[in-house]
């Protein structure tokens, strides 16, 4: 059986991912520094699977304490998703975004190089695009300017990955790029559960309407869509999740280098779509403003699907609906998230 290194592993996506990994034969070891996540997500992911996983609670800058992992476990893949992800909180510390970012991926690929371990699964996202209007983007689409220091630093690892392929030809390395991750598992036992008040729409939604958050107010509603808001392509985590096995499949089954896929639905909804389908799922008006715009937002931002259908097999399964009902699920049966300890 193929060992996946999920580091990142505690978090939203990694979580869901451990899970779909486990659900294609693959065993897991997760390292994890808690700088974002609790343990108690261990204990979930016990009860959804029926198995605990090899936990290590280190920091992926921490060379030493990561190699740890790789003198204890035969790693077979990694799949690296440990780093800071708030794009307003990467603006206000960017030196912690950088060293941390950019850092913990350096650390993860002097070890891979070091024990042997050639395939290499990047977290990468959508906001490498930069401000283009240019949609759907595709693999293909010219790389923008960030509008923040979190996508600065995916830019930039996406870099440092192909120089390092360039420099070690025998590694195998996918860059997935991610549009909007929401939902969570259909258990209901794990979802996104960021600390304080929340950056991102679904999260934010779903606390108004559990009641924990009084009101949403939409950022802007005079863009040119269709009606008025933001148009973004929101893409199951468990949906993201088999994305990850997929992309550890086609490692497996082809030659080294650097390939690139989205992770998406190639399906825009609009802030008010997304409101009304929450509110279907939840069966009541979720409270809600309109503000103005939010600095650095797009007015439209959704994926080309062709290539990560045709070469890696993947299409969504999930609509925005079963999207909600996860969300409502997951904030119902946790509607003050997890507990820390
Ligand atoms: C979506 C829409 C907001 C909150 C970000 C990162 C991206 C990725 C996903 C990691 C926008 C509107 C939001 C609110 C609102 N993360 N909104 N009121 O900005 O598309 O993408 O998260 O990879 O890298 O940039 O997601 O959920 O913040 O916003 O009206 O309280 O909802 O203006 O139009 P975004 P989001």
């Amino acid at each position: 059986m193929s060992t996946v290194l999920v580091t990142g592993g505690n978090g939203y996506i990694g979580s869901h991912t451990v899970i779909s990994l486990f659900e294609n034969g693959y065993d897991v070891v997760i390292a994890d520094n808690l700088a974002n996540s609790k343990m108690e997500v261990q204990r979930r992911l016990e009860k959804i699977c029926g198995r605990s996983f090899k936990f290590y609670n280190v920091d992926c800058c921490d060379e030493e304490a990561l190699s740890v992992v790789f003198e204890e476990n035969k790693i077979d893949a990694v799949i690296h998703f440990a780093g800071l992800k708030a794009v307003g909180e990467s603006v206000t510390i960017p030196l912690d975004y950088y060293s941390n970012n950019i850092g913990s991926m350096i650390t993860v690929c002097r070890l891979m190089k070091k024990y042997g371990v050639r395939e290499l699964v990047f977290s990468s996202s959508a906001t490498v695009y930069g401000m283009s209007e240019d949609v759907p983007f595709t693999e293909e689409s010219p790389l923008g300017v960030c509008t923040n220091p979190y996508g600065w630093t995916k830019w930039m690892i996406e870099q440092i990955l192909r120089d390092f392929s360039k420099a070690e030809p025998d590694m195998k390395i996918c860059l997935l790029r991610y549009f909007n991750p929401v939902g969570a598992h259909e258990s209901g036992l794990i979802g996104e559960d960021p600390r304080g008040i929340p950056n991102n729409l679904f999260p934010y939604i779903s606390k108004v309407a559990g009641g924990t958050l009084e009101k949403l107010t939409v950022f802007g509603d005079d863009y040119p869509t269709p009606d008025g808001t933001c148009l973004r392509d929101y893409i199951h985590v468990c949906d993201l999740a088999d994305g990850h096995v997929k992309a550890i499949q086609y490692l497996d089954s082809h030659d080294s280098g650097v390939c690139l896929f989205n992770l998406g639905t190639g399906k825009g909804t609009s802030v008010k779509e997304a409101i009304a389908a929450f509110e279907k799922a939840c069966g009541h008006p979720i409270n809600h403003v309109f503000g103005p715009r939010r600095p650095g937002d797009i007015a439209v931002c959704y994926a080309s699907t062709e290539k990560a259908e045709k070469e890696l097999g993947f299409k969504a399964r999930y609509t925005i609906d079963d999207m909600c009902s996860s969300c409502w699920k997951w904030q119902t049966m946790n509607p003050e998230g997890l507990s820390d300890n």
